[in-house]
Order: C-alpha cells, then structure tokens, then sequence
C-alpha cells in the first residue's frame, strides 16, 4: 500500500519537488540570525523559502547548541504546518546525530559513546540505550537517526575512534546490528522508533594518517575482511539508510564511487534504502576532491554514483544545479526517480504522513528517571579496570582521598563528542544534575573525605599545578588523578596526538612522587600513552566516555559498590610504534633478529584487547566440543564451564577465539568469533556453550570471495583449548 502511494504521489510531482526532496538542508538555513541562533526561532519567510519554494525533503541539526524540548516541539511544528501548506503536502523528515544519546535536546539522557558500549559487551544493554535514544529523538519530533556509527576502530589517531566500537568486526557487528534493531523497533511501527543511519560507508576510519576526512588506502581484501561486514550485517538487519564516507579510497571520492554505492552496496549488499551524502560532500567533489570541473559535474557525478540526498546543507546550490543537470541530460530522470521514491517510502516507513508532530506518548516519557537508571548501568558495566597492583582497589570509604586532575571537576571530559553542542565541550549546556568525579566522590564518602587541587572545567590552570597538588597529597591518604582528554568531534584534517599531554604526565609523576597509593582515571575517547607512568602508580581505571553517569559509575568501582566487568575493546598501544591489533597475523606474533637468539613478542600492547579485571576472579573447566568434525553447514557446539572463584558476585564476558590453522591467506592468530556476559555469586559454576557454524570461521580469499576452507581449527576460550576438523 505505501508503494502505491508513493507511486502515486511520484507522478504527479514536477521535476523540482522531487529534486526538492533530494536536498537536506541545515537549521540554521531556517533560523533567525542563522548559524548564531540561540533560541531556535525561525524566520517564517525563510521557513517558507526551503519547504515551499524549494520543497526540501529533510532538515537537520541545531544551530549553536541543544534546545529545550518545548522549542523543539514549536521548530517541528512550523516546518510540518508549513509542508502542509504544499501542493502535495509531503511532510519534512529532520535528522540529527543522536549518536550516544539525544544530543541536541536539553536535558535528554546521555550515555557512553560507542567504544565504551563496546567495552560493555552487553548488547542487550546497546538495545535499551538505543531505544530510549530513539524515544527522546521521538518526543522531540525526530525520526532519523544519524546512527549507528559502524566505522571499525583499528587506527586510534583518527580523530573520531571514540564513536567506534573499537578493533573488532564480530563487536561492531553485533553491537551495531543491537542498535539499529532498537532504533527501528519492530519495522519503525512504534510511535518510539526512529530510522536509522548506517555511517560512515566505506572505509571513512583507515585514512593513513589519521586525520579526518584524509586519503584512505584500502586494498579490497582488507575492506571486504574488515570494513564491510558490519554494513552487510546492518544491511541485513534493516537499516533504513546509510550515510557516505566523506573521504576519498585509493584515489576515488566514496561520493562519487559508482562501484562502492550502486555495485556493492546497492546489487551486491542489496541495499533498497536511502542513501545520503555527509556534510556538503557533493560540492566538495569539485572544490576539494578536485574530480569534477564544475558543480554541476559535482552534482551529477554524485547523484549518477547513487546519491539519493544531498546534506547540502547550507543554501540551494544542489536544487538549482540538478534540476539544469536534468534538463541538459547529465542526470537520467529514472535516477531521480529512484531517489524520490526511497525518499517518500522512508517517510511513509517512519508515520511522518500519518501525524508529522512529536509523539504524545514518548513526551510524557522524555528524561524518565528509568533512563538514568540505564545510563548509570552501561556506564557501570563500560568502566574498564586496567590495573590494580595489591589488590589497592577498591578503596576504603573511609579512606580520606585528594581527587584531583583536568576532569577532576570538569562534565564535558566524561561525555565527549555530540554532547548538547557538536564539540561536546560547551559544559553551560549540560543538564543541572550532572556530577563530576569530585561531586559523586565527596556525595559517596561524605565532602570531609574528599580534597582537591584542581578548578572548574578541564583547562583551569590550577589542574595542572604539581606544588598545589603536592600540598593537598599532605592530608590524604590516596590520590585518585583524572586524566585524559576533553570533548572534541569531527573536524576535516583534525587529528589527535596519542601521547598524553606534558602537563598531566607532569601532574602524574608528581602525584607519584608524593609517595601515596596513586589511581590513575583515563576519560578518553582513545588510548592516550601511560607507558612509563603505569608501574608506579597502583590502580587505572579506563573511564572512557561514559556519558552522563560516568562519574557516579567510577565512584562506584573506586569504593567498591560496583565491581568491574568492561573489557578492552581495543588494544592499548604502548607507543606511537607499537600500535597494534589483537588479531594479528603469525609474522607479527614474534619478532626476532635473524641469526640470533633474541627474540620478543610482536604483540605487546600495554593493555590487550579484551583485558579487564574484575575483583572477583574466575576460573574456566570443562572444555567439550559436540563433535571432532564440522560437517558441511552443520553448527558444532562448544561448552565451557566458569566458576567464580573469588568472593564477590560479579560480571565477566566470556569470549571464544578461533584459529584457523592453515589457509590459502596468512591466516589470523586469533579471531573473536561470540562472546557471552554472564553474572556469578561467589564459588558459583555455570556452564556456557556457543554454536559456532562454517560461516564463523570464514575469511576473505584472494578471489575476494568469503570462504571456509577444510582443515584444522582451534578454539580458545579463557585459557581453555579444543581443536577439531571442518570438512565440507
Ligand atoms: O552525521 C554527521 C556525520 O557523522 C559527520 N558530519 C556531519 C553529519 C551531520 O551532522
């Protein structure tokens, strides 16, 4: 039925409503004054201009920062009432970058970013943040979703690693897929679902250098092995749209690719979903790219590539210039068609024809103390115990302890990226309650235990005084010293430095100089390098980004009201040379000087992937495999029994690697093929088994073709080993 009408609606549109539809333009291009616009009113001649006479089909984002819901409720408004007023009275879809948490309205509920949902390793956990993600975007009259981010983290200079779900294909997988189900709840029929945006496709994290937005090189093998699989599972999984990678593969603009969009992603993936462009991405084909001689080559070769909408985002350069593309022929009317149609079925798919306004229900809801409840478990579950010599951890709550440090008492350094303002580090717009690490310290141990040296806010010069802090170490018994990086988002060109800044490794080496048990706090969206300063201090607490709990879930783990249970999602490099990744090849397993007996370990990060300790301690038995042999497309079970063998109920994720050991391509040394969380009271067993199927063992061959090849695997799980046979 929505075929038919959108069919119906398609013909009787006039060229420029339906290029109108293929342009998604920006809030400010609405709003009064413009980008600087604080109070989201709009210019209703301007309002007029974009959806009447230029008949956009989306807008997206906020001018400078978040806005009450209430003013959300009168921009969605004035922007539907407007449609209305249109000849075919297509309603606008807006989009916004709710990416942990509904960024852009005041007061919605935060949680951690990606890498530290990854840490998690709880699903079930993505599910809930997303659905209430998708519910406060719902209560503000939002139904798209710029998310999820399905870039893998295998290059920590990228300056945008803290939106990844970290190294690994099977966590990024089954974490985006958990999101984009929870977006989408039940085919986007509930009044709480939001369509969902796959990002960035394909290959946006490998640039060489890091720095955003840079030239990638990406040998096809390795984009097939490592990049696409998510975006087949996401594809699969129902993803309504997909956003492009503003970058450039192995010379070629991926907005430009008609091999990436129309051959892989549309005929082999089977994508039938809307596909729109990132941030000005069209133009940028002629003015940065340099592919295309003049914008109308821009706009056509990007639209002939497969675009369906342009996020132009700021005038109407790309309506004007494909409508001319049209009418000189550069662009087939039959691809404009296609593109309005997905258009029109994506605002069919998300009730936007139905009722346009924000839904009664999910207002009621917005900011529901339940939500808090679900920030403050994945922060819980996401804080990440790196090291805890002597068991220093957790401390005494009636310890008397300095907490000091850049995010000793700053908010934007625990939420990171997309926090009510794009940067994230705008700390006048997070909502009243939050606390720092001092605040749910001093709340945890009462304010008589807690002191500190540090100001206000991440740069306050006295966070970076060694004699102040020496001072105040005087009186305390411990020193628990937050360190790492503030908020920052995207920005073409930009990179970040993984050494920790001179300034807080100054602070840490006088903290340790003080001679008193020292506990270091990472907030950061990647690993920042503590190399040197690791031995001598008792305890580091990986803290990540954890959005708007973070700092009650790390007092909870410091005094011991929650025990950790994250894991790595990463491996923590040691320095800029040993960047590397767990699932390594045999030749960088072990290093040696040739004719000598010198050898070391390849892999030989400062943290490994999947490292986390917990205060509890674990012990695995009873390894079983259901048969020798893996026959055909029959699954082979294998079971493994845990105990907790410490004295304290606990968290622990139970992670099972594969080894294939001999194939046509230098096979892996080890590969996360499942993993499971489980909770166990002290001296409890139970026992956890994975079906593992010819398809989890596969790789990509050099024909590019993904396979399984016979022969012998090995599986590992904790410390436990079994080996059996595939045949075909
Ligand atoms: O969705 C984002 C994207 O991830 C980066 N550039 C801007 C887009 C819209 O805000």
């Amino acid at each position: 039925q929505e075929i038919q009408k959108t069919e119906s609606i398609l013909r009787g549109m006039t060229l420029e409503e339906k290029v109108g539809q293929m342009t998604q333009v920006t809030l400010a291009v609405i709003a009064k004054g413009g980008w600087g616009n604080e109070d989201g009113s709009l210019d209703p001649a301007e309002v007029k201009k974009a959806v009447t006479d230029h008949h956009v089909g989306s807008i997206l984002n906020t001018t400078a920062h978040a806005l009450p819901l209430a003013t959300w409720h009168q921009v969605i408004s004035q922007i539907q009432d407007e449609a209305k007023k249109t000849r075919l009275k297509i309603p606008v879809i807006y989009g916004l970058d709710a990416i942990h948490g509904q960024t852009y309205t005041l007061d919605a509920t935060l949680f951690p970013q990606n890498i530290a949902m990854a840490a998690t390793r709880n699903p079930s956990l993505t599910a809930a943040v997303s659905k209430i993600t998708a519910a406060e975007l719902r209560a503000s009259g939002v139904r798209w979703n710029f998310a999820p981010v399905l870039d893998i983290g295998r290059q920590p200079l990228w300056s945008r690693f803290a939106e990844t779900y970290g190294e690994d294909v099977f966590i990024g997988t089954t974490m985006g897929v958990a999101a984009i189900r929870a977006y989408e709840e039940d085919g986007l029929k509930k009044t709480t679902s939001v369509a969902s945006c796959m990002k960035h496709f394909l290959g946006y994290s490998a640039s060489r250098t890091g720095k955003d937005r840079t030239p990638i090189y990406l040998p096809e093998i390795e984009m097939r092995e490592y990049y696409l699989p998510q975006f087949r599972a996401a594809v699969k999984a129902g993803s309504s749209t997909i956003m492009i990678n503003s970058s450039e593969i192995n010379g070629v603009p991926v907005h430009a690719s008609k091999y990436l969009l129309t051959d892989l992603l549309r005929k082999e993936l089977k994508f039938e979903g809307l596909i729109v462009t990132d941030w000005e991405d069209i133009i940028r084909l002629h003015t940065i790219h340099r592919v295309a001689a003049t914008p109308m080559d821009a706009v056509a070769m990007g639209v002939n590539a497969g675009i369906d909408m342009s996020m132009v985002p700021s005038d109407y350069s790309f309506y004007d210039l494909l409508i001319e593309a049209v009418k000189k022929g550069k662009v087939p009317v039959a691809r404009i068609n296609d593109a309005v149609r997905r258009i029109l079925l994506l605002k069919f798919k998300t009730g936007l024809f139905d009722d346009p306004y924000p839904e009664k229900a999910a207002i009621a809801k917005f900011g529901s103390p339940s939500y808090q409840d679900v920030a403050l478990q994945s922060a819980r579950e996401a804080m990440t115990l790196l090291q805890n010599t002597n068991n220093t951890l957790p401390l005494s709550k009636n310890a008397r302890v300095l907490v000091a440090g850049p995010s000793a008492q700053s908010i934007s350094a625990l939420n990171g990226c997309w926090s009510y303002t794009w940067q994230g580090n705008d700390e006048r717009w997070y909502p009243a309650g939050s606390k720092t690490i001092l605040q749910a310290i001093a709340d945890k141990l009462g304010a008589d235990h807690v002191i500190t040296s540090s100001g206000k806010g991440f740069d306050h010069a006295s966070n970076y005084d060694t004699t102040a802090l020496k001072q105040s170490a005087q009186n305390a018994d411990a020193i628990i010293l937050c360190i790492g990086e503030n908020a920052y988002a995207e920005s073409p060109g930009n990179t970040r430095d993984l050494a920790l800044p001179e300034k807080q490794s100054q602070l840490v080496k006088a903290a340790i100089n003080t001679g008193k048990p020292v506990v270091l706090i990472l907030t950061e969206g990647r690993p920042l390098f503590i190399t040197q300063l690791a031995p001598s201090v008792k305890g580091i607490l990986m803290a990540y980004w954890s959005g708007r709990k973070t700092a009650e879930a790390v007092a909870d783990v410091l005094f011991g009201d929650y025990n950790p249970d994250g894991k790595l999602p990463f491996s923590y490099p040691k320095s800029m040379g040993e960047i590397v990744l767990y699932d390594r090849k045999h030749t960088e397993e072990k290093r040696e000087i040739l004719n000598s007996d010198v050898t070391w370990d390849g892999y030989d990060p400062l943290f490994p992937f999947g490292h986390g300790l917990s205060y509890t301690s674990f012990a695995y038995s009873d390894i079983k495999l259901s048969a020798a042999t893996l026959k055909g497309s029959q699954p082979i079970t294998v079971s493994v029994t845990i105990t907790n063998t410490g004295d304290r109920q606990g968290k622990h994720t139970v992670e099972l690697y594969s080894r294939d050991l001999y194939a046509s391509i230098t096979p892996c040394v080890k590969r996360l093929r499942a993993f499971e969380k489980i909770e166990l009271k002290p001296g409890e067993s139970k026992a956890v088994s994975f079906s593992i199927t010819r398809a989890d063992l596969s790789f990509v061959n050099a024909q590019l073709k993904t396979v399984t090849e016979p022969g012998e695997f090995e599986l590992m799980i904790g410390d436990k080993k079994a080996s059996f046979n595939y045949a075909e």
